[in-house]
């Protein structure tokens, strides 16, 4: 007997990657930051009282919005806080399609936008990328074909790392006549000087919603806090009707406003973890593992069949090193690697060396 809805008893849930608690393993499977959070980070949560949590958190979370729109440079009309930004893909759903309607995203992609499709009840269209892992050919086509009200892309994709030109985005939101979702949880690593910045589109196209994360950019995955930014007429009926009373607690409140307002430091992070990309990169295409170039905080290597992507993360794991392994279409001959520490980095490359000579 079950008392689910049809469509839940039917649906696979989200596999998390794995998250030990032994603290001894060098996680590289789940892109987060290497680095600790600020400093002003630090003293927020210290400077919180337990007598304070008496009280419920401001609702819409007032500081930590004008954090974002000074950032930003938008108004704070324009940007919704949420518990991690897995909440607001969940919010745009709940908000902008009805059931039995069409969600459309390019394959591969993070897998839960399909768990959450299922929830919803919503039909989910995967259009494959092209052979280069470039947008698929004719896309708006496409999504006009499946009829799709809500189209999500990552940017950087995920798990490629590849970029989508901001003009690119631009033409797409201009003619798409649904909501167009571009979760940018990997934003943060993108080289400067590439100058990529989707802000601006917000001004122009009433249906486009950009996600971020202070998840890995911010080293606060363990916070859950994201945001939305977009026009004011797609933020108001999430903020005002769909969202949960208070879906941002006192305490991540506080420290992701100190995360923001302290973005330098969290600057010198990013310029650290491109760096190592790079180094990794090449080490790793010495060793006959050639990645993808990576816009993002990991890798997409390829293993050739000989050695086998599901041996090798097994092989790794036996050493206390942790990589993604999907086992999916176009992906398993590929494992996704996290940029790590110098040290964990370091150890990685040792590690695949052990391997690879045996
Ligand atoms: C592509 C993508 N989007 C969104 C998220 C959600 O991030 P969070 O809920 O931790 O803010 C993740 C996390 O792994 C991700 O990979």
């Amino acid at each position: 007997m079950t008392f689910e809805r049809p469509n839940i008893e039917k649906m696979q849930g989200y596999t998390p990657g794995e998250q030990p608690d032994d603290g001894d393993s060098i996680k590289l499977n789940t892109n987060e930051n290497p680095y600790p959070a600020s400093p002003e980070v630090a003293a927020a949560l210290r400077g919180i009282e337990v007598d304070s949590l008496r009280r419920y958190p401001p609702p819409l979370a007032d500081q930590f919005r004008q954090a974002a729109a000074r950032l930003h440079q938008v108004s704070e009309h324009n940007i919704i806080p949420t518990n991690g930004g897995d909440e607001l893909l969940r919010l745009v759903l709940t908000t902008f399609v009805d059931s039995g309607k069409t969600i459309a995203i390019t394959k591969p992609s993070y897998s839960l936008y399909r768990v959450l499709a299922d929830i919803a009840g919503c039909k989910l269209a995967e259009i494959d990328l092209q052979a280069d892992w470039s947008m698929p050919e004719n896309f708006l086509a496409q999504l006009q074909q499946v009829q799709a009200r809500i189209t999500i892309l990552v940017n950087p994709q995920a798990p490629t790392g590849t970029l989508i030109s901001v003009a690119y985005l631009d033409e797409l939101a201009g003619n798409y006549g649904g909501v167009l979702v571009v979760d940018e949880a990997y934003v943060d690593f993108i080289d400067p000087e590439l100058g990529y910045d989707s802000i601006p589109l917000i001004g122009r196209h009433e249906n486009l919603l950009i996600l971020r994360s202070l998840s890995k950019g911010y080293g606060l995955a363990g916070l859950r806090f994201g945001y939305g930014i977009a026009c004011k007429s797609l933020i108001a009926p999430m903020l005002t009707k769909t969202r949960d009373s208070y879906n941002t607690d006192t305490i991540s409140q506080r420290l992701a406003a100190a995360a923001l307002d302290s973005v330098d430091y969290a600057r010198q992070g990013w310029a650290r973890i491109r760096s190592e990309r790079g180094t990794l990169l090449q080490a790793l295409a010495q060793l006959g593992l050639p990645c993808l170039p990576s816009q993002s905080n990991f890798l997409l290597c390829e293993v050739p069949q000989a050695v086998g992507a599901e041996h090798l993360y097994q092989s790794l794991k036996q050493r206390g090193i942790l990589v993604r392994y999907f086992d999916e279409d176009r992906l398993r001959d590929r494992l996704r690697i996290s940029i790590g520490s110098e040290a964990d980095n370091a150890a990685l490359v040792t590690a695949l060396k052990a391997i690879l000579a045996k």
